[in-house]
């Protein structure tokens, strides 16, 4: 049920950003980030698992891509925000699905759905084993990318969602601007935080809304969002104006 008098808030771990979504996001739901390459969504995801984890909660990290792989890295080079730690001290679990001990994808013609199926097999059993509050799988483009009827993809993709939503975990995944992929994910999605760049003229500033939240209400502004060594920052201010 979202009552909003009994359903609990989870704090972002984004300074502003909390606010723009009236309190964080609900509990248990499942949060999409989208936006072009290059926007933001690893790092606020990631931000979002390192809220968590400084805090001693269990958070879990699920890498669908090459691409994904580097996250430990940046995150050091970008922050100074040692995953390393977190993940030796146990606030934090790697699933590498691209991982061939996996078995995940046990020949290349595996048909997409079956993979799909695979996948949402061993993330139940990753969670039932540790338990998270917040999960963050950076990002969801690899596993559905080869599903061709629509149809199809809106119910795999409530399938893959409902996995989270039964185990009651925060999630945040990440889109990118692909084909129509991010229309259908959004679909599916509790919320959407959507990034962006904006031009004025010579000048290109990162920008944040909040393009649906079910069950709340929340800021109708596009802001100004921004990154520096500390990390990623909502700021009050919109990027249209001077
Ligand atoms: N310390 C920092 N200060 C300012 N900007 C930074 C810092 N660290 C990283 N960035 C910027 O953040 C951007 C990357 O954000 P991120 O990786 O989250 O984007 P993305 O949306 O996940 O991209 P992709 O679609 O390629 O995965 C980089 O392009 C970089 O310019
Ligand atoms: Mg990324």
């Amino acid at each position: 049920m979202t009552d909003e008098s009994t359903q609990q808030r989870v704090d972002t771990g984004i300074p502003g950003l909390n606010e723009m979504l009236n309190g964080g996001f609900f509990s248990g739901t499942t949060n999409v980030v989208s936006g072009e390459s290059g926007t933001g969504k690893t790092i606020l995801g990631s931000q979002f698992l390192y809220e968590g984890a400084k805090k001693g909660e269990k958070t879990m990290c699920i890498i669908t891509s090459e691409e994904s792989k580097s996250i430990i890295r940046e995150m050091k080079t970008s922050f100074g925000w040692d995953f390393n730690e977190l993940v030796e001290k146990g606030f934090l679990t790697f699933v590498d699905i691209t991982d061939p001990s996996l078995r995940l994808q046990k020949s290349v013609e595996i048909a997409p759905s079956e993979l799909i199926k695979s996948f949402k097999k061993l993330v139940e059993s990753k969670i039932e084993e540790i338990k998270p509050t917040r999960i963050f799988i950076d990002s969801i483009e690899a596993l559905f990318l080869a599903i061709e009827s629509n149809y199809k993809l809106r119910t795999l993709i409530d399938d893959v969602f409902g996995v989270f939503r039964k185990h009651n975990v925060t999630s945040v995944i990440t889109v990118g601007a692909m084909y129509n992929l991010d229309t259908m994910v959004e679909y599916g999605a509790d919320s959407v935080v959507k990034l962006g760049r904006i031009r004025t003229g010579n000048n290109l500033q990162r920008s944040v809304y909040i393009m649906k939240m079910r069950g709340s209400a929340t800021s109708n502004e596009v802001r100004v969002l921004n990154i520096s060594d500390n990390g990623m920052a909502v700021l009050k201010q919109s990027p249209y104006l001077e």
